[in-house]
């Protein structure tokens, strides 16, 4: 059996000045894994590429085309492209259909490289907001490596910006108990990674509707992003009847509650999205929730206390039970927390509630 170590790889330890959670002799009471990242790689980029319509009919599948035009345009060199590319899908409380480009980059300058080279940016930048089909969002992140942490249940599986990695950890010791996310975290050693706890309220200069807009989010201090990821293709029967009939269910429960009441604990814009086709196909028997929280103890004591995680964990601990520990279900998390500098936010001719644009929200 592979010996337990850090979560946080070697050359991201040094001494902690924020003490950590980890219980005295504490042995986690199951293995997960952590992807390792080639030292020299210092910061990586998650960005979300969205289009919006109004209802899930009006996707004809021309606006997708345009950006996976960019995605794995060929003017490029190779390096350059997105180490990975996907589509994924969600109908939001205002009944609009969301469908996203999600990609990842090894860091900065490669994206801002492939951006200009592709012509993307030039394309983002003249969209009009006062004559789209349907409204466009850029969600961008660009986390240093101090700041992001990954965790897998198996070593071989692959999500998200697992595809940059050059290794995987052994088990790690920092998992099983509340707080052991932010022990994962190589920044939380140094810093107590305090957020900006507050909604803008209502009130001040009624701005033009975010629909014929074109609107900036500002970054925040130590805003809080997680993808927690969920893989059921290769279950067999028993288990994927459990995971669609108990899993699943209360998962889309927690995942409802953030979207439709994030602002009680500090959740600015939660999507629960399934991994679709170029068109928007279903049926991949994958899904993530993709959550932007004003602080990462708001994350926490979501996971810890809320009567939807705490039901989450429930279920999943009956659902192993049932499967006597055999399971073919993936799950992984990514965590980041951000210098408001790690952030982009903008909106074309979105609805007001659309991701960050909830922070900033007056009118509509
Ligand atoms: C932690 C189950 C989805 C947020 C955990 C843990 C379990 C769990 C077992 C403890 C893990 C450990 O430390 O060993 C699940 C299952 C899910 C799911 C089975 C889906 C099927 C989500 C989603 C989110 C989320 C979608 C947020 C969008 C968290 C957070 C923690 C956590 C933040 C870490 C808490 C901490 O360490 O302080 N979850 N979860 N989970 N979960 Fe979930």
């Amino acid at each position: 059996m592979a010996e337990i170590e850090s979560a946080i790889a070697p050359h991201l330890r040094t001494e902690r000045v924020v003490p950590g959670n980890t219980p005295d002799n504490f042995k986690p009471p199951f293995e997960i894994y952590a992807s390792r990242y080639p030292p020299l790689m210092k910061e990586l980029v998650f960005a979300i590429i969205g289009v919006q319509y109004s209802s899930s009919e009006l996707n004809d599948g021309v606006a997708m085309e345009k950006l996976i035009s960019f995605i794995s345009s060929t003017a490029v060199p190779n390096h350059l492209r997105p180490t990975l590319g996907e589509v994924a899908a969600m109908t939001d409380n205002r009944s609009h259909y969301n469908i996203a480009m999600l990609a990842y980059w090894p860091d900065r300058r490669t994206w801002n490289e492939w951006s200009e080279q592709t012509g993307f940016q030039e394309w983002w930048s003249g969209l009009d907001p006062t004559n789209q089909q349907n409204g466009w969002f850029l969600e961008v992140f660009f986390p240093t490596m101090d700041r992001f942490e990954t965790i897998l249940t198996d070593t071989t599986m692959r999500e998200g910006a697992s595809y940059m990695r050059d290794n995987v950890s052994g088990p790690v010791l920092e998992h099983g108990y509340w707080g052991s996310m932010r022990d994962r975290l190589p920044v939380a050693q140094v810093d107590e990674l305090v957020g900006e706890k507050a909604f803008l309220q209502a009130g001040g200069p009624k701005r033009p509707s975010t629909l014929t807009s074109r609107v900036r989010v500002p970054g925040k201090r130590n805003l809080a992003v997680i993808r927690s990821g969920q893989d059921w293709k290769e279950t067999l029967p028993k288990e994927r009847d459990l995971y669609l009939k108990m899993m699943r269910p209360a998962l889309q429960a927690g995942m409802d509650f953030l979207h439709d009441h994030g602002d009680e604990v500090g959740c600015y814009s939660n999507r629960f999205m399934d991994i679709v086709g170029p068109n928007g196909e279903t049926g991949k028997d994958r899904s993530f929730g993709l959550g932007y929280f004003d602080d990462l103890a708001s994350l926490e004591a979501w996971s810890k206390s809320h009567p939807t995680h705490v039901n989450i964990f429930a279920v999943f601990m009956k659902y192993a039970k049932e499967m006597n520990n055999e399971l073919s279900l993936h799950l992984y998390h990514e965590v980041s927390v951000l210098e408001s500098s790690q952030q982009l936010f903008e909106y074309v001719s979105c609805h007001a509630n659309t991701g960050m644009l909830a922070s900033i929200r007056d009118n509509d």
